[in-house]
């Protein structure tokens, strides 16, 4: 029996975190070239409970040639569509059958709640791999009528075939590391791509026990492979990789700039799921508790550490106070605690170093003059810990309206009229998403055309689903996930004209 933080581990979970972890290249569980080894801390606590392999640019080119041999040669490249369907199909079974391990984890790895991660991350996960598996027997071309102007006698043919893209190079952060996963794994196999993933330094165990997880549902060795290591080694190894003909990034803004142009020098096909300074739009009509309620979600669901966290809160002048000191009530009531403690609604951030740059945050807007109505501060203990925080006395050109923070973190502001809160709701580079709280449809709908943003919440926030696309405007990405949209990232479009 093994405990952490007072509570008991499940068997599968224990087992896991005393065998040694190790990479998935080509179906064999390796460590990294070079031997290194990186350090896998509990933000709960800051201390080192396991290590990981330190893979690097020797260990990410063994993975592509794996990937590579598997697209090209293998038994994977001759599969049928129903095959890939039934294969991602029982990757979602045995997913769910260890689910209870996954969120534990997740919620040791992270810090993130164990109840969330149960019920959002590895359930949207299962979720997902189910809906791709649909795609894989949907993946369509075209026939076309082709005018061709001199040659009048002859007949011709055209038609168009999705083809995988190839080889999948997939980066992700450590926000939501299964999912994130899934995300990229899900249309890849569904459309008949390998790849090599990337974990997040932070948060790289559900990606080494889901690589297990593929092999056992019966994939191909090489098909998926998981190289765990550092951003700037790693990280950027993939993204630069000659190897590779797609790069799949979700993180910063910043990092994903660099991964965008390592992949133009090579003409990989990119796509990048960046960051977010989501504004809660509520409107004077809403009902002072629905939208308080609905902001302290938008915020602090997963310790404010999710790109679509709905970080500005404008509410009408009319009902400030009354929203504001409700979203505070609930900020100062959320139990804090280590993630793996199922009473727990607010984790420790992921990282000292998340932790250091949010709480930075915080005091560069109370140094700014902006004044804090709940939190403000870490919590006490040696976990990462940041207290739920609501700022008022916001100026729009501060760091803490401009910057994301991407922490438990949310400035409130009041607004006059409609034609100034939608300026200001897009007065950011940002445009991920954005919420709408009101029941007076003719102002919502007028409203909806005027924010950028590639998603518009209307009287909840924070809600993904399969079959809607998902991505950014501005500088939150390129591309959009999920959905029937979300192919297009993972195949080729070939024309192909005969004449008969
Ligand atoms: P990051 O963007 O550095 O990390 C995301 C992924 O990129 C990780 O797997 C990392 O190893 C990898 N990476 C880092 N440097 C790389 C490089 N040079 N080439 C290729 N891959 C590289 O994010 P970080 O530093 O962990 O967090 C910084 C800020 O980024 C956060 O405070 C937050 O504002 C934002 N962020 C946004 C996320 C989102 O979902 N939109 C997720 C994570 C962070
Ligand atoms: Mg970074």
């Amino acid at each position: 029996m093994k405990k952490l933080h007072g509570i008991e581990l499940g068997a599968g979970t224990a087992a896991f975190l005393d065998a040694p972890q190790r990479m998935m290249i080509g179906g064999q569980r390796v460590e990294a070239v070079s031997g290194e080894t990186l350090p896998v801390i509990d933000p709960a606590s800051g201390e080192v409970f396991c290590r990981v392999p330190a893979g690097d640019a020797a260990d990410i080119d063994r993975a592509v040639a794996a990937a590579r041999q598997a697209f090209e040669a293998g038994e994977w490249s001759r599969m049928r569509p129903v095959d890939r369907e039934r294969l991602l199909l029982r990757l979602a079974d045995l997913l769910e059958a260890n689910a209870q391990e996954m969120a534990e984890l997740e919620a040791i790895d992270n810090g993130k709640p164990v109840t969330m991660a149960r019920h959002v991350d590895v359930a949207l996960s299962i979720d997902f791999l189910r809906y791709m598996a649909g795609w894989a027997t949907k993946i369509e071309g075209s026939t076309m009528e082709v005018s061709v102007p001199l040659v009048r006698d002859r007949e011709f043919f055209g038609f168009t075939r999705r083809e995988p893209v190839g080889v999948v190079g997939a980066i992700i952060p450590w926000n939501f590391p299964l999912l994130m996963a899934a995300w990229k794994v899900g249309p890849a196999l569904a459309s008949g791509c390998t790849m090599v993933l990337k974990p997040a330094e932070e948060t790289p165990l559900t990606a080494l026990r889901f690589a297990e997880l593929v092999q056992e549902a019966g994939y191909p060795p090489g098909v998926l492979n998981v190289v765990t290591g550092l951003g700037h080694t790693a990280g950027a190894a993939l993204a630069s990789h000659k190897g590779i003909e797609k790069v799949a990034f979700t993180g910063s803004t910043e990092i994903g700039k660099l991964v965008g142009k390592a992949a133009l020098d090579n003409m990989t096909r990119v796509s990048l799921e960046l960051g977010g300074k989501s504004p809660v739009i509520v409107l004077d009509d809403a009902d002072p508790a629905v939208a308080a309620a609905g902001a302290a979600q938008a915020i602090f669901f997963n310790q404010g550490q999710v790109c679509t966290a709905g970080s500005r809160l404008y509410v009408h002048r009319s009902r400030f106070d009354e929203v504001v000191e409700q979203l505070s009530g609930i900020a100062a009531g959320m139990k804090i605690g280590p993630g793996i403690d199922p009473g727990t609604q607010i984790g420790p951030l992921v990282s000292a170093v998340q932790q250091q740059r949010v709480l930075g945050y915080i005091d560069s807007g109370l140094g700014e003059g902006a004044r804090a109505v709940a939190g403000g501060t870490a919590a006490d203990g040696m976990g990462y810990f940041v207290r739920p925080t609501v700022l008022v006395d916001t100026r729009d050109d501060m760091r803490v309206v401009r910057e994301e923070i991407f922490g438990p973190v949310v400035v409130a502001m009041p607004y006059a009229d409609l034609d100034e809160v939608a300026r200001r709701a897009n007065d950011t580079p940002y445009g991920l998403a954005a919420s709408i709280w009101s029941n007076d449809l003719s102002r919502v709908h007028r409203l909806i055309p005027k924010i950028k943003a590639g998603t518009v919440w209307v009287n909840c926030h924070n809600i993904l689903d399969n079959a809607m696309p998902f991505g950014g405007y501005k500088q939150s990405g390129i591309g959009r996930e999920m959905g029937r949209a979300v192919l297009d990232l993972y195949t080729e479009s070939k024309s192909v004209v005969m004449m008969l």
